[in-house]
């Protein structure tokens, strides 16, 4: 079975948890892949709809997400495909975990958009 924490991180954790880059799936009991057809037109910008209609509807059940980019170069690897039988035609585009947060995070400082009105 996979196991998000220990297949996506390659193993035992590093000794030196200080110089340990590899990417941290925080524990969470599930990751959903979200992938398509590599060649499929729009196929990341599908994805990434999915996966943002994915965060936002775990949300609403109480749970937390976050999107693991870290995740997405091994996952691409024959080995990481194989780990979670994905074509090897597919592309992995947003693996994003979900779990039960322990806190609520404060919101966070949001910076101004940058709006251009044209005409
Ligand atoms: C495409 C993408 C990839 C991300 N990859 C990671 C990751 O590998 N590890 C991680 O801890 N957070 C990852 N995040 C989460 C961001 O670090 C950040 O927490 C998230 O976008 C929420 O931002 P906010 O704190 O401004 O609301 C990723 C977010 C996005 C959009």
């Amino acid at each position: 079975m996979f196991e998000p924490e220990r297949d996506v991180r390659g193993g035992a954790p590093s000794s030196d948890a200080q110089s340990d880059t590899r990417p941290s799936c925080y524990h969470a009991p599930a990751l959903i892949l979200i992938s398509g057809i590599a060649q499929a037109p729009w196929v990341v910008e599908d994805c990434a709809l999915a996966a943002e209609n994915l965060m936002l509807a775990a949300y609403g059940e109480g749970l937390g997400t976050c999107w693991i980019g870290f995740a997405q170069g091994y996952l691409n690897t024959p080995e990481g495909k194989n780990a979670l039988g994905l074509p090897a035609t597919w592309v992995p585009v947003a693996p994003i975990i979900v779990g039960h947060p322990t806190t609520m995070p404060a919101p966070v400082a949001r910076k101004e958009p940058e709006i251009r009105w044209v005409g």
